[in-house]
């Protein structure tokens, strides 16, 4: 990553060290924000699994980046010319590192701090959505898709979620009978797992699905997959909402 601003090294070192702990990686004038990350050089090696399911150049289009983070992908994005990338997170401290990031990398990038669950309050549809590693940490996953699927997907919407459990995707009847018991202790159904305390020492990590889970909750939100160009990332296009789902309250 460039570093626009010309900080001497020194200086910028200083900063990026004030401004940690970081959960990205970036490069800012060459100098690495999270060396030691538990996952390697994240999310650039994750990034690398799946960046050709995002157009090259995105020249006219818009792009919300939720839980953004320290910016990893919103940074991305800009680099792909996309005309205006907006970020959102919850946590202050991450924004804090993503508007640095993106000023001394000379990138035009509004970032905010709102809830998933606030999108709404943007008042605008973007293009491409990008919900990468949030889905998780929410006590209310399906109103988080919901929503996003009401106030937030023009087009796209790429999404990541940790896995566990079973990784096939079944197929299974549309309905079964009240007397049905065996189904539900298929390893495959679609299962979400709920962590009452901690999972990797994390207490944010409420629901974890197995594959079929997410991939039945993206079809139930009204996400169309097409594309899964690695375990636990999905491209999806925005399609009809499901027959059984109301629209959402205002987020
Ligand atoms: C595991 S990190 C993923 C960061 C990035 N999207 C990525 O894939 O590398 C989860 C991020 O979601 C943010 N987050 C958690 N709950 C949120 C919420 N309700 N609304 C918006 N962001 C949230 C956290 O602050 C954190 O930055």
């Amino acid at each position: 990553m460039d570093n626009a601003r010309g900080l001497p090294a020194e200086s910028l070192r200083r900063k990026i060290a004030e401004l940690g702990p970081w959960f990205h990686n970036l490069r800012i004038g060459g100098i690495e924000t999270a060396p030691d990350h538990f996952l390697g050089d994240y999310p650039n090696f994750k990034w690398q699994g799946f960046r050709q399911v995002v157009p090259e150049d995105l020249t006219g289009r818009s792009v919300l980046d939720v839980g953004c983070n320290a910016g990893f992908y919103a940074l991305e994005m800009k680099r792909r010319n996309a005309r205006r990338v907006v970020g959102i997170d919850s946590d202050p401290h991450y924004l804090r590192q993503a508007r640095f990031a993106a000023e001394q990398s000379g990138l035009d990038i509004e970032f905010r701090q709102l809830s998933v669950y606030e999108v709404g309050k943007l008042g605008e549809r973007f293009d491409l959505v990008i919900f990468m590693g949030v889905l998780y940490h929410l006590r209310h996953p399906l109103l988080a898709l919901d929503l996003l699927y009401e106030h937030a997907v023009k087009d796209r919407l790429l999404f990541q979620c940790l896995q566990r459990g079973d990784e096939r995707v079944p197929r299974l009847a549309e309905d079964y009978d009240f007397s049905e018991w065996s189904v539900f202790d298929r390893p495959d159904y679609p299962r979400l797992f709920f962590v009452e305390e901690r999972y990797a020492s994390d207490p944010t990590n409420w629901f974890i699905p197995n594959t079929a889970a997410v991939v039945a909750m993206l079809r139930s939100s009204g996400f169309l997959i097409e594309a899964n160009p690695e375990r636990e990332v999905y491209m999806c296009r925005r399609g009809q909402r499901h027959y059984a789902v109301p629209p959402p309250p205002c987020g």
